[in-house]
């Protein structure tokens, strides 16, 4: 049985690993500080995980959390470009120092393979679709570069310390247990919250602009397959996500019709530090990691709204 230590385990993307991993039969330790992320997201779990709240910026909490840990997830982020714009000093901490502390403690821990929560954001406004990840990244946001930073860190104590890691570069990725309650949330939790409740949302831009909407379904899969991958997907890179792009007056459009929904959007101009398009290339983690689109967009997007 592997024991596992999952960074940012009360939030959104954590809070899914561990119900996996637990699921699996791991033993699980779930690592957070609270500071976003929710308790009640690990609600039906406590007894049969451990859990600790710190912070990723802390040495000591950091070397206790990856004792005797064979992986280490490492989802602890501020994830909101909007958030690294207003603030980036105060992003860089968790999103940057915080991952290179992740690795300091792992490695001296011992830990057999770090896999981390890159983002998509590294590729920018390159206008090349779809994105792959041999193209250079051009990150515009703050956040961007505290995540393509941390992926440097990674790719360096693969090298020079032999850590094993494995980035993986999430493309907007939505589900249940998605915080909808701020201007900064995803926007596909925002839209259905406020579209739920009969309130018009708003669209920043003229709508055109699109993602690749992934379900968090894909992300857990893609976590699991990177610890069983061969020793060979260690120090990669690996784009995840559906491959196909959606843009947000689709979105829109879709979720009106599952709900119902009469009401048109407001239109504002576009947020300072947006990119325009992203859609991925999957190859790369179907070839080395054998990963595979399990949940589409339109079926994540049932699955997301059967619950409201
Ligand atoms: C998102 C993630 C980020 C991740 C990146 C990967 C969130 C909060 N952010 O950033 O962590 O690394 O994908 O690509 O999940 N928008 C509206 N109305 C709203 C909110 C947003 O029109 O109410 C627009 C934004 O201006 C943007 C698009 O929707 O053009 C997507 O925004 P958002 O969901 O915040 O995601 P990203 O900025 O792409």
């Amino acid at each position: 049985m592997s024991r596992v230590l999952i960074t940012g385990a009360a939030g959104f993307i954590g809070s899914h690993l561990v119900h996996s991993l637990a699921a699996e039969g791991a033993q699980v330790r779930a690592f957070d500080n609270l500071s976003s992320g929710n308790l009640e997201n690990l609600s039906g779990l406590r007894d049969r995980i451990e859990f600790i709240e710190g912070d990723v910026q802390d040495p000591d909490a950091t070397m206790a959390a990856c004792r005797g840990v064979d992986y280490v997830f490492h989802e602890a982020a501020i994830p909101s470009v909007p958030k690294s714009v207003a603030d980036p000093i105060g992003t860089d901490g968790p999103n940057l120092k915080g991952t290179l502390q992740m690795l300091e403690a792992a490695r001296t821990a011992g830990v057999k393979r770090f896999v981390f929560a890159a983002s998509s954001a590294a590729y920018g406004n390159n206008p090349e679709l779809p994105k792959r990840e041999d193209m250079i990244p051009e990150p515009v946001s703050p956040y961007a570069v505290q995540k393509v930073a941390s992926e440097l860190y990674m790719s360096s104590y693969a090298q020079v310390f032999g850590l094993e890691t494995v980035a993986l570069r999430y493309f907007n990725i939505f589900g249940d247990r998605q915080d909808p309650s701020s201007q900064y949330s995803g926007v596909l939790a925002r839209f259905i919250s406020l579209m739920s409740g009969g309130e018009c949302p708003t669209i920043f831009g003229d709508g055109e602009t699109s993602r690749d909407f992934t379900h968090v379904d894909n992300v857990v899969q893609a976590n699991l397959l990177a610890v069983r991958a061969p020793s060979k997907a260690s120090g990669g890179v690996y784009n995840i996500a559906t491959g196909h792009r959606v843009t947000l007056n689709q979105a829109f459009d879709a979720i009106s019709r599952v709900l119902g929904f009469e009401g048109r959007p407001n239109y504002l101009p576009e947020r300072e530090g947006d990119i325009r398009h992203s859609v991925a290339d999957i190859s790369r983690a179907q070839d080395v990691l054998g990963y595979r689109v399990s949940v589409s967009f339109e079926e994540g997007l049932e699955k997301m709204l059967r619950r409201d």
